[in-house]
């Protein structure tokens, strides 16, 4: 398959990471089909891409003509055989749980053309957990995206040892007519490039808050005040999502069995996941929205 060749993409799951590609793909001229279990999801989905899709018109950043026509190359559903239907490349962007994307790897391996690429958006797992779950383990590939898509504009394409060549040069490729930088991984690694070294910031910074070492206040504001940053780490996991943190910090907290440190932060993660406060997306994390204290002015300063 050459890049070339790549018209039709199908995104499965429709929730925070899903919706971003779906819009950054149709923007750049893709048709794109957007799969979800539920049509409560897809519908959210699709109020939640027309509000991106508004912000970036008013900011200046794509002009109306575009966000038009771009919502009019998505199409919705929540029948897998109708999205899976001529699909070139497949983006798996369903929750951070291996048998659950080996299950709709495999479903979709059954629906699509044998033709199609397979992407994953996991931020922690290997494409070698999960190609093996499709007949096509040679077509799967991790590319993987940042948030905001459309701004953090840095893609991780990470092939395993078993893709091949010419999968990852058409993924690079398509990484960069949408929009992205492509940085392909030359071996496997968890958590990529960029979310290697955030991951581990993030670690430090939620063990200063379950420690009670500082408020989580203060934690953004020490990051924000030195870095000259717009959010600090936890304005930064409420836009991640609290339940995609904890799901990745209780992954590794089961994986390295000796971090206790990492155990007792996934517990202070789960209890805002219980409470239904899993940031941006339910309107409550860390910080209240959509007024957040840290982005008042004088929040740095103390003043918030
Ligand atoms: N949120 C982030 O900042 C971020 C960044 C990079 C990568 N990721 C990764 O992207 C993936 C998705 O994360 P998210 O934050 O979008 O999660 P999310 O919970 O916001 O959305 C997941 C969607 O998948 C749907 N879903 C669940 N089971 C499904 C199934 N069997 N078939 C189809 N759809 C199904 C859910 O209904 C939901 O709409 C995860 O692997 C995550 O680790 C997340």
């Amino acid at each position: 398959m050459q890049v070339d060749e790549i018209r039709r993409v199908v995104i499965v799951g429709a929730g925070t990471m899903g919706q971003q590609i779906a819009f950054q793909c149709a923007g750049h001229g893709f048709e794109v089909a957007m799969y979800d279990l539920a049509t409560a999801a897809l519908e959210l989905a699709g109020e939640r891409i027309d509000t991106y899709a508004q912000g970036l018109v008013s900011d200046g950043a794509i002009g109306a003509e575009l966000k038009q026509s771009a919502l009019e190359r998505i199409s919705s559903t929540a029948d897998a055989d109708a999205a899976a239907t001529d699909a070139d490349l497949l983006v798996e962007a369903v929750p951070e749980d291996p048998k659950l994307k080996r299950r709709v790897l495999a479903q979709f391996d059954a629906l699509c053309p044998p033709r199609a690429i397979f992407t994953t958006n996991t931020s922690t797992l290997l494409p070698s957990q999960l190609a093996s779950a499709t007949k096509r383990p040679n077509r799967v590939i991790a590319l993987h995206f940042h948030l905001p898509v459309w701004v953090s504009n840095v893609a991780d394409v990470m092939p395993h040892g078993g893709t091949t060549p010419e999968v990852t040069e058409a993924v690079r490729e398509f990484a960069r007519r949408i929009g992205q930088v492509p940085i392909v991984l030359e071996r496997e690694h968890h958590g990529y490039v960029f979310n290697a070294i955030y991951s581990a910031m993030n670690r430090e910074a939620i063990t200063l808050a379950e420690r009670g070492v500082a408020s989580i206040e203060d934690i953004d504001r020490a990051w924000m005040g030195v870095a000259k940053a717009p959010t600090g780490p936890f304005g930064a996991l409420d836009l991640v999502g609290i339940d995609t943190a904890w799901t990745i910090t209780d992954y590794w907290a089961r994986k390295l069995l000796f971090s206790r440190q990492l155990r007792r932060n996934a517990t202070f993660l789960k209890a805002y996941v219980d409470r239904g406060e899993l940031g941006v997306k339910t309107g409550k994390g860390f910080y209240t929205y959509p007024d957040p204290a840290f982005a008042r002015p004088g929040f740095v300063e103390g003043a918030g």
